[in-house]
């Protein structure tokens, strides 16, 4: 059996960004019941056992670990059930959190090559010991089977494989081609009970939807996929920021070339929106944008959603 759990439903920045005053940020500031704050983009999973591994370390992990009992310190008096975490890119808001993750505590980090040469070149990470944090290199496009840092594995294995994105904002190379993205920058992952219990996939961050990856996510159970914008340009037009979200690596749920449009027809039978930027009116309960993604099959996230396969 495996147990997901929401940590974290929204992009970087969360809902409502500290700076941020676009109208969707204003009402969950102001505590309007239709626009629940979010927390960035962070899920945790478990096959049943007490032991969770994080998909992605957001810099909202401290507070979500308080807000997840199950993540709670349990058998001694320094423990964690997490025991290990896999990051799919370089974000800020997917690998900050690890620095929150420190204190002596074993953590298994699974990351791509690419990924892992991030952490190496910024001494700050070096807080998160090593020696008690091993850091692993993930294999795309065979399944493995992740473990803890003692080695112990976990009931459940991982398939990723690169999908069309960028690579992270503060590593961007105006110069190159793609600002200088390679395949590894942003992953999507397939977790599958060992069991055979169900499996389900991740993809936080995609750009596009190419017909290898249709055929891919055809008839899955579960997909948690990249919700950040509703239109390409919409935080352009909320006065909010320059880029388009596919500048950004992202391709927004609205329109022809839009997600929606792209899972129509691949009998997906669970299809969550997450990675969802404050700007998105989708993420307002009571928007036109939400019941059209609902009408077309689509749930949007929230912090403490729960799946079990
Ligand atoms: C993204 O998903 O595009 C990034 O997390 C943006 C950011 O670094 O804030
Ligand atoms: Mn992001
Ligand atoms: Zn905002």
């Amino acid at each position: 059996m495996l147990t997901i759990l929401v940590l974290g439903s929204a992009a970087g920045g969360g809902f409502p960004q500290w700076n941020c005053n676009c109208a969707g940020c204003r009402r969950a500031r102001s505590g309007d019941p239709a626009a629940r704050p979010r927390t960035q983009s962070s899920l945790a999973v478990s096959g049943g056992d007490e032991r969770w591994l994080l998909l992605n370390a957001s810099p909202d992990i401290g507070q979500q670990i308080l807000a997840n009992p199950a993540l709670h310190p349990q058998t001694a008096v320094r423990h964690s059930p997490i025991a290990a975490a896999v990051l799919t890119n370089a974000d800020i808001d997917h690998v900050a959190g690890l620095l929150t993750l420190r204190e002596s505590q074993p953590l298994a980090v699974y990351a791509t090559d690419r990924v892992h040469r991030v952490l190496e070149a910024n001494a700050v990470f070096r807080v998160v010991n090593p020696e008690l944090a091993p850091r692993r290199a993930m294999a795309l496009d065979r399944p493995w089977v992740p473990a803890d840092a003692a080695g112990t594995p976990f009931p459940f294995e991982i398939e990723a494989f690169a999908v069309p994105g960028k690579v992270a904002l503060y590593l961007e190379d105006p110069s190159a081609a793609g600002f200088g993205s390679v395949a590894e920058d942003t992953v999507a992952l397939r977790i599958r009970d060992r069991n055979g219990d169900g499996e389900f996939f991740y993809i936080p961050g995609c750009s596009a939807m190419p017909d290898w990856l249709a055929d891919q996510l055809r008839g899955a159970p579960l997909v948690l996929f990249d919700g950040t914008t509703w239109t390409d340009d919409e935080m352009i037009r909320a006065g909010t920021g320059s880029k388009t979200g596919q500048r950004m690596g992202h391709m927004a749920m609205s329109g022809p070339d839009g997600s929606i449009a792209a899972f129509a027809g691949l009998g997906v039978q669970r299809k969550v929106f997450v990675h969802i930027n404050n700007t998105n009116p989708a993420l307002l309960d009571d928007s036109p944008e939400r019941a059209a993604a609902t009408a077309e099959g689509w749930e949007i996230a929230h912090d403490g959603m729960e799946f079990t396969l």
